[in-house]
């Protein structure tokens, strides 16, 4: 593997499992591949799972590691070309990257996106930028339209939990008070569609994502029909795709927070959620802390899904 941005660069998705659950039974077995290597993660945005979870794959597979954040300590970088740097931006990321690049072996990248400009973010400008001009293997710890190591860590957990070949998942939008990506929904999509789950996608109107990741999707605007019968509910809040309101809060309604008489319509589904959560917004302390409550073992399973990302990239050095 060269760069990791979506779930096309991981290949057949019951290898890439299976080779998560052999390096989750074993997880120091490839101590020697990251030996006098150095993995650099360059964070533009917070984190806390992406980073620790990262950090503890790269010291299991013997690497050195290297922590940026840009926005902390760092120069502050010119992301456009052509602009004129008369601001409070001194370094301009067409140096940098190259830079960054000098100093490791492989690369990982978090940058939201900015919604500034819809095709600036469905571009992946930034992560694009990293892929051409840094020299190294760059792979998404959460870019602007996917959170790709997430999404194979939630497959990787519904895997371990599924009692049925072919289980129900549904994600639900959920209120949240801010502006958020839809970089979590529509990579879980993706990956969801490339299983043969029974995949749905219930929302507010006005919440539609790109198509492009919707793809076989059912998707169902009535929450309380669409989880009917779900085996895994799977809880986000993002903002609006569609123009004229890319990247805006259109609905805050807690008629959509998953509570447990929500779950109480599921087929005693699972309740799924990336972290971080607002509880009481998105869902209710009872259901979170509840028993098929799997949003600790999703955290746990970054571990698992950055170590069998990176032993690749590793492997084809
Ligand atoms: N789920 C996730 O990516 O968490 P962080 O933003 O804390 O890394």
């Amino acid at each position: 593997m060269r760069n990791f941005t979506c779930v096309n660069d991981i290949g057949p998705l019951d290898k890439a499992v299976a080779e998560a659950l052999e390096v989750k039974s074993n997880r120091f077995a490839y101590k020697h591949l990251g030996e006098n290597r150095t993995l650099m993660m360059i964070f533009f945005n917070s984190s806390l799972r992406t980073r620790l979870s990262t950090q503890k794959a790269a010291m299991n597979l013997g690497m050195n590691v290297i922590v940026l954040d840009v926005n902390q300590g760092a120069w502050k970088l010119e992301t456009e070309r052509g602009v004129i740097m008369d601001g409070d931006k001194p370094e301009h990321l067409l140096e940098a990257i190259p830079v960054m690049g000098c100093y490791c072996d492989v690369i990982g990248v978090r940058s939201f996106a900015r919604f500034e400009s819809k095709e600036d973010d469905y571009q992946e400008k930034v992560i694009n930028q990293f892929i051409r001009y840094s020299g190294r293997p760059v792979f998404s710890m959460e870019a602007a339209t996917r959170h790709p190591l997430q999404s194979f860590a939630d497959l990787i957990t519904i895997e371990e939990h599924k009692t049925k070949s072919r289980p129900k998942v549904v994600m639900t939008w959920a209120p949240h008070p801010k502006a958020l990506p839809q970089a979590v929904p529509n990579s879980f999509a993706e990956w969801m569609n490339a299983t043969d789950y029974d995949f749905v996608i219930t929302h507010p109107h006005g919440y539609e994502l790109d198509p492009a990741f919707v793809g076989r999707a059912t998707v169902e605007y009535d929450q309380d029909k669409a989880l009917a019968g779900a085996d895994f509910v799977y809880a986000k809040n993002w903002s609006a795709y569609a123009d004229p309101n890319y990247g805006k809060v259109l609905s805050t309604d807690r008629a959509w927070t998953v509570t447990a008489e929500k779950m109480a319509l599921t087929d005693n589904a699972f309740f799924m959620h990336c972290l971080p959560v607002r509880r009481n917004m998105i869902v209710t302390d009872d259901v979170i802390e509840g028993p098929r409550s799997l949003v600790i073992p999703e955290a746990a399973n970054r571990e698992i899904s950055a170590q069998v990302v990176l032993k690749r990239i590793l492997q084809d050095l």
